[in-house]
């Protein structure tokens, strides 16, 4: 029987990889020119933390954990997202004590037992950033610049900004109550997932997306008109900072996340050309979670991106550097008998830093030609009895076709020479 990748799960096959690094190489450039630091945090955590952290009425605890038992019957579960390991990770390691704010960024891989499809995966891979010790709406309108900024260093512009603020629990507990008592009465017209979510979250049913739903809840009151004067004011510097730096934004009624930390300020980026995941990135404040996970009371705020969405939408975007050619020098060799001289030339370019590869098969010359062309070779070195004999080794530069000799002492500065 054939064994496959678990549903959901994908391998990344080399010809892929080349444009992660790049989209991976962008994202860290960027994320560091805004002064964010990396941080790596354990793939599998207690089980309670994301239970505390994330919230356990959130279909990402209720319904999409990768939980498991070890050998010593401990509780832990696979990462759904990197937020809650972040803030127990500035907890353990009493980073509270330091200069603050700290600015962190991560990326990799997070588990979700979701539907796959076009966009959803259950093993995806996410960037994301948590700022921790400021409350200042500049700090809201950095982490939303730095995702723009991220969009459009990928040369990505056809993005929406979808904005909220969620307010401070007592605020919303105020809308909560008023919401209820508006859905109550249609609560038989909505789906399954919004009775559930009207028992365990109401405010959850305010951004499903089926119009059936919407119909039903269709001019209910918004939170907006019930935050605070200190959750107004806040949401109000957010978007004049935002207005400030020349990005755009749409004020979105509807926009709840999924998750249940979030106070003030909440947003989403999505891109509709990509499907119907369209949404590349999400995030918002969470001034109460590192309290609650068993830390001192103290402000966060932080995104992640869809690395698995970015790059479906890097895929109408032309972009010259992902293409770079993977080889420098390929080295084809025609009888086992020229090993010696190969094996010399081959580590000499090597440790030069030349992306050096050879031929193990001893093909025809045109095989290996071809073999070179595949591998996206820009020079081929050929290494045969004529060679040999006179002492040279021939250079063939794969652009323009034109072909060279060098002896062993010129060779290095001949290649250097092509591919400079
Ligand atoms: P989230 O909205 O659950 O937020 O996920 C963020 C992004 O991860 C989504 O916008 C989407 O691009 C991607 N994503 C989520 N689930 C999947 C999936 N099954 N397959 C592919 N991509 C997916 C969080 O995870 C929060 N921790 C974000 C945050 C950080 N909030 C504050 N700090």
């Amino acid at each position: 029987m054939q064994v496959k990748a678990p549903r959901g799960t994908y391998d990344i096959m080399p010809d892929d990889v080349n444009k992660w690094h790049y989209v991976e190489r962008i994202i860290r450039q960027t994320a560091e020119t805004f002064g964010y630091a990396e941080i790596r945090t354990p793939i599998f955590e207690h089980t309670e933390l994301f239970e505390r952290g994330v919230g356990d009425t959130t279909d990402i605890v209720s319904k999409e954990m990768y939980t498991f038992q070890d050998r010593s019957n401990r509780s832990l579960t696979l990462r759904p997202e990197n937020t809650a390991s972040c803030v127990r990770a500035f907890i353990e390691h009493s980073v509270a004590g330091g200069i603050l704010p700290v600015k962190w960024y991560y990326m990799g891989p997070m588990f979700r037992y979701d539907r796959p499809q076009a966009g959803r995966y259950r093993q995806f891979h996410q960037f994301g950033v948590e700022a921790f010790g400021s409350n200042n709406p500049a700090m809201d309108a950095e982490v939303i610049s730095l995702a723009l900024e991220i969009l459009a260093n990928l040369g990505l512009t056809d993005y929406e900004l979808h904005l909220n603020s969620v307010g401070c629990p007592q605020c919303r507990e105020i809308y909560r109550e008023k919401l209820i008592a508006h859905i109550r009465p249609v609560k038989e017209q909505l789906c399954a997932d919004c009775q559930t979510r009207f028992e365990k979250n109401p405010l959850r049913v305010l951004d499903c997306k089926l119009n059936s739903c919407q119909a039903a809840i269709a001019g209910f009151p918004n939170i907006y008109d019930y935050l605070c004067p200190d959750c107004s004011e806040h949401y109000s510097q957010v978007r004049k900072n935002l207005s400030d730096n020349k990005s755009s934004f749409i004020h979105d009624n509807q926009l709840v996340r999924g998750l249940d930390y979030y106070t003030n300020t909440a947003f989403e980026i999505t891109i509709p050309q990509i499907g119907a995941q369209s949404a590349v990135a999400g995030g918002g404040r969470y001034n109460g979670l590192v309290k609650a996970c068993g830390g001192t009371d103290m402000q966060g705020i932080g995104f992640a991106m869809g690395m698995e969405r970015l790059l479906l939408a890097m895929a109408s975007v032309e972009n010259g550097p992902i293409n770079a050619p993977k080889l420098d020098v390929f080295l084809a060799l025609m009888d086992d008998k020229y090993e010696p001289q190969a094996v010399q030339i081959l580590s000499g370019l090597r440790r030069a830093g030349i992306k050096t590869d050879r031929d193990y098969n001893y093909r025809s010359a045109k095989a290996q030609m071809k073999y070179a062309d595949k591998l996206g070779a820009r020079i081929v070195l050929l290494l045969g009895e004529d060679e040999i004999q006179r002492g040279i080794i021939t250079i063939r530069d794969m652009q323009s076709r034109e072909q060279s000799e060098a002896s062993t002492e010129e060779l290095m500065a001949a290649i250097k020479a092509i591919l400079e």
